[in-house]
């Protein structure tokens, strides 16, 4: 049976073609809460070990900086022996890969964002909290062309992979600027590429599709075993349909066009069967066994109804909670709602018209996600405002300055998430790693679900809220 969206969305695209309208590079969906079609999601199905294979050596960014630029020699020939071995160079937040110019590239892997340390083990799957977008780029960045160029050889193969990343790395990397350490501008990212790309086939364009306004959007890194549960993909739900489409977005950032997406495409059902097959790490700690029995019946009172049951059989309702419902900060489902030209594009693009299809369809609201392996995954809340569970379950104690240990990196076992030190708000304008919740977007008001609770009930639901 097809599925009840796309039947909406085909008589979308239809009523917009009949009525010629031009492109338009807004939100063509007046709908505040896009319902959530039952049928779609992981549905079983793909290889988990080809999945993680090709996640973690893939050339699913398609463009790279070219290897011999960023190792101190020159490894071609072990690069092509033992992907381990490169690992060992260039670390799990980067994969190594032949491009379409046949020369050994360097760039990032989804495990750039999509990975973390809790409690001093790396964890692949988990969002990253210590990630830095703060760098704006300077004089080195102005004049690469120029000097690799010169160290390259400008007729190079070598210098035209350069040119085939950098294309989009000049548009990206003074837009993705934030102010401070933790929020990822993954979104913005995305959008920067794709303005720069014809969006039927996806080939580059130096004629921007839409503009780009001048603040930075950023939020928290979900984990990738939320999506096991998932109808939707994203903070605010927008991601429907294919979830391998939605799963290769990144893809946007170097590949060539619409040829290698498809290639790209026909290795994601894998890749999502991977992330759907990862587990959270347990609680390393031991558990009052009989304080979260407590904690579960205040679970099932108070939070269940939004987040699911957590029994021997799950249940996960997949609700999106308006704006005016749940409180948070609203900045960030308002600018996909209003201000990005990121969902247009997307929905007449090459991963929107071919099948299977997928959609951006943003809602004026946030998704209420399964809390699975929940104790590993602070900072709290779509834009990752608040440190620790303790201080989401009690919205009187969340500090408007917080400041993390990006040394240490160290768990907080007391409150449980973050370790890190309140600050004021003049401490938050001189250093990149305290978080401001005064700035835009970055609120920390909201979900207000545990406030009522008494003091012993809290620390029940906090026992309990350990075990998931
Ligand atoms: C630059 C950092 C970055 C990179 C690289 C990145 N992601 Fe993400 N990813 C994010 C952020 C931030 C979000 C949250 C966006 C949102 O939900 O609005 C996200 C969301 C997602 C989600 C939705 C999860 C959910 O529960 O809704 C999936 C799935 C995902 N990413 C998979 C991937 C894969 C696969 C790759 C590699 C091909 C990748 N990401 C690369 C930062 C990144
Ligand atoms: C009416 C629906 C609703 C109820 C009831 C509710 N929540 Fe939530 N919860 C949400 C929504 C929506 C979000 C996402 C908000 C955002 O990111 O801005 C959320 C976010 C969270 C988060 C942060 C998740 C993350 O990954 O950052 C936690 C933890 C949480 N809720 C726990 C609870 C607990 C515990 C209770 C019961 C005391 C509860 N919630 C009650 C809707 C609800």
């Amino acid at each position: 049976m097809r599925p009840k969206w796309i039947v909406g969305f085909v008589v979308i695209l239809t009523a917009a073609c009949v009525t010629q309208m031009p492109l338009q590079y807004k939100s063509a969906y007046d709908t505040a809460i896009h319902p959530i079609d039952e049928s779609s999601g992981y549905q079983g199905g793909g290889n988990v070990e080809e999945g993680f294979d090709y996640i973690y050596y893939g050339d699913y960014i398609g463009s790279g900086y070219p290897a011999v630029l960023l190792l101190e020699e020159d490894y071609a020939d072990s690069l092509a022996a033992d992907g381990d071995f490169m690992k060992s160079r260039s670390g799990f937040r980067y994969n190594t890969f032949k491009d379409t110019n046949d020369v050994f590239v360097i760039n990032g892997s989804c495990f750039k964002c999509h990975a973390g340390e809790v409690n001093g083990d790396m964890v692949l799957g988990v969002g990253d909290p210590y990630g830095d977008f703060t760098d704006k780029p300077g004089l080195a960045f102005k004049f690469a062309p120029m000097a690799i160029g010169r160290k390259l050889g400008k007729s190079s193969p070598e210098y035209r992979s350069f040119l085939d990343v950098w294309q989009f790395q000049k548009e990206v990397s003074p837009r993705i600027v934030t102010k401070d350490i933790g929020p990822n501008p993954a979104f913005r990212l995305e959008e920067s590429c794709v303005a720069f790309r014809h969006p039927d086939d996806l080939t580059y364009t130096s004629e921007q599709q839409f503009p780009i306004s001048g603040e930075t959007p950023a939020s928290a890194v979900p984990p990738l075993w939320h999506v096991a549960k998932k109808k939707t993909l994203y903070y605010n739900g927008m991601g429907r349909g294919d979830f391998a489409k939605l799963f290769m977005q990144a893809s946007v950032l170097g590949i060539k066009d619409s040829t290698f997406a498809r290639q790209v495409h026909s290795r994601f059902d894998d890749v999502v069967a991977w992330a759907a097959s990862i587990e959270p790490p347990p609680y390393p700690e031991p558990i009052d066994e009989a304080l979260s029995a407590v904690g579960r019946e205040v679970f099932k009172e108070n939070c269940s109804k939004c987040h699911g049951t957590y029994d021997t059989v799950h249940t996960y309702p997949n609700k999106i909670l308006p704006l005016e419902k749940v409180g948070t900060d609203p900045y960030y489902a308002l600018y996909f709602y209003e201000d990005s030209g990121l969902t247009g594009w997307y929905n007449q693009s090459w991963f929107a018209a071919s099948p299977p299809m997928s959609a951006l369809l943003p809602s004026l609201g946030y998704v209420a996600p399964p809390l699975d392996g929940i104790w590993a995954t602070a900072p709290y809340l779509h834009n990752g405002s608040v440190p620790t569970l303790l201080t989401l379950l009690d919205s009187s104690l969340r500090p408007s300055y917080w400041e993390r240990d990006t040394l240490s990196k160290a768990y907080n076992f007391d409150e449980i998430g973050l370790s890190y030190e309140v600050r004021d708000r003049k401490a938050s304008r001189k250093k990149t790693t305290v978080y401001n919740t005064d700035r835009k977007g970055f609120g920390h008001q909201g979900h207000t679900f545990g406030d009522h609770l008494s003091t012993a009930d809290r620390w029940a639901l906090l026992e309990y809220l350990k075990t998931l």
